[in-house]
């Protein structure tokens, strides 16, 4: 690809970016949320025209106008979000949209092909089976087999392992490794150092759009791809000492909720978070996270079940009684839950300190007294907004997280409950937010962190249960040693350990 750029509305997503891919390697592409990798590979996979610039494919000069013209070139993607069909089995999804294709397939010779691929490639799946009745892991096996079914050369998987327990992101390495030995080569996008240097050959690094490097993997480190990531520096560990947990702040017993269609969502769930001790919740997507942070902080109802906070029952309560309880709550859903958009920065950082003498007393706002609470604030935490006047609309994604913390933080009295609290933040934002926990931590808060990302489960964690299908299938200390453990979990295998030990 050469000099391609691609704008959107107000956006330039793709700006003269260059990116070379060759045969037999696994290339990365790294970069932070937003930085154009989804863009650039969408132009290489069809989906969408550059504004500028040329592909070149075997040294020809390319035309790439839909996905079929990519097919053609031997090139195909995998999308963050799958594309299958969920009433159609293995076999019809693979040969969906194929060209030249009558009712009278021969379904037999796909099976049979799909059977070989799978064996080839370490890419088990039964092609009978129904999409619905695949796990994500096996879906986006599924994806993957489309993609070989076709014959396709180049493989892009667009954040594949976001949806993948660490077993199955070995597995997919298995996979790309065996994939490229056969001439082929593959691009993976991701945002985890981690993830190039287990993956990938080359990396090549996007920031704001521009390819600003690109390396061998052998010749570079995390340390380095990170600053050119970010565009500086980055500390990676936050410094954290032996928790000394309290007494009982948090208290989960049986707890029994619905999600949002009435199915089970938490079936029985026990758990106790202390004070000075963050319990963190790792498990795939959708197995009852959402659902356990809602019912503790009042925002949906428990079927079943008691929440207990510092001894007070709180079990179906409205969400300002537990925020007399001094719970604090980062939501996963900033904007929607965690902000008024058109409120200021230090009216937002206000909303729940109303009490605080130094600006309010009684119904009299006291507006210097509101200011310097929000500077502050602004200073602690690393806020970076024109001035605590600005309506917090106008914040970057990092910076709005950082203000739900500074106000949870501030107004929590005992118990954090923190929902993906780094989710889509860069990486110098993350770094920010994974201390004030620990210190908030420190200070004597129990904290309850929810998080798919284990990395980060393990470096601030003290213990770490893992939730499956509504169920906590088992604790343990966060260490790395515990890696492949909770990876078991993650897919629903017990330990002995059963249950939370209090
Ligand atoms: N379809 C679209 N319409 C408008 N803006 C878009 C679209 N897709 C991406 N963008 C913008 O382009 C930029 C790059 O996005 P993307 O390629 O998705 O980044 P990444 O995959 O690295 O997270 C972002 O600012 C994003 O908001
Ligand atoms: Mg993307």
């Amino acid at each position: 690809m050469v000099g391609i750029t691609k704008r959107f509305p107000g956006v330039l997503a793709n700006d003269h970016v260059d990116l070379e891919l060759h045969q037999g390697e696994v290339l990365a592409l790294l970069g932070e949320n937003g930085a154009g990798k989804s863009t650039l590979m969408n132009v290489l996979s069809g989906l969408y025209r550059a504004d500028e610039g040329a592909i070149y494919v075997r040294g020809e000069r390319v035309v790439i106008r839909s996905p079929r013209d990519a097919y053609e070139l031997g090139i195909g993607m995998v999308h963050q979000n799958f594309m299958l069909v969920e009433t159609m089995t293995v076999a019809e999804n693979v040969v969906l949209g194929l060209r030249g294709l009558s009712f009278r397939l021969d379904l037999g010779h796909v099976k049979r092909r799909l059977r070989e691929l799978g064996a080839q490639y370490g890419l088990k799946v039964d092609p009978d089976a129904y999409v619905w009745q695949l796990s994500v892991g096996e879906q986006q096996r599924v994806e993957i087999l489309k993609l070989l079914y076709r014959d396709v050369d180049v493989l892009i998987l667009d954040e594949p392992t976001a949806v993948l327990t660490p077993q199955e992101v070995d597995d997919l390495v298995e996979v790309l490794r065996r994939v490229i030995t056969e001439g082929k080569a593959a691009v993976f996008i991701t945002h985890k150092l981690r993830e190039v240097m287990k993956f990938a050959d080359r990396v090549t690094v996007l920031r704001d759009g521009k390819n600003v490097a690109t390396r061998l993997t052998r010749e570079t480190s995390p340390d380095e791809l990170a600053r050119l990531m970010v565009g500086r520096e980055v500390l990676f560990r936050v410094e954290k000492t032996a928790c000394e947990p309290g007494d009982a702040v948090l208290e989960v017993e049986s707890l029994r909720a619905l999600d949002d269609k009435g199915l089970p969502a938490l079936r029985a769930v026990s758990l106790t978070v202390h004070a000075g001790e963050i319990v963190g919740i790792a498990g795939v997507a959708g197995n009852g996270q959402r659902e356990l942070a809602e019912v503790i902080t009042g925002l949906r109802e428990a079927t079943g079940g008691e929440v207990y906070v510092s001894g007070e029952r709180i079990t179906n309560c409205p969400p300002l009684r537990a925020i007399e309880v001094g719970v604090g709550h980062v939501p996963e859903d900033r904007i929607e839950m965690g902000l008024v958009g058109d409120m200021s920065v230090a009216e937002n950082l206000a909303l729940k300190a109303y009490r605080n003498s130094d600006f309010s007393r009684g119904p009299v706002l006291y507006p210097e007294g509101m200011r310097r609470f929000a500077e502050d604030l602004i200073n602690g935490f690393a806020i970076i907004t024109p001035g605590p006047e600005t309506q917090v609309k106008f914040l970057s994604g990092g910076n709005l997280q950082k203000t739900i913390l500074a106000r949870e933080l501030t107004a929590c009295g005992g118990l954090l409950v923190a929902v993906h609290p780094t989710r889509g933040l860069d990486v110098g934002a993350t770094e920010t937010v994974r201390k004030q926990l620990v210190e908030e931590r420190d200070r004597g808060t129990a904290v309850l962190l929810i998080s798919e990302d284990l990395d980060e489960l393990l470096e601030i964690a003290d213990r770490i249960a893992v939730i499956f299908e509504g169920e906590i299938v088992g604790t343990t200390v966060a260490d790395d040693a515990s890696l492949g453990e909770i990876g078991l979990m993650m897919a629903g295998e017990r330990t002995e350990s059963e249950g939370m030990a209090t």
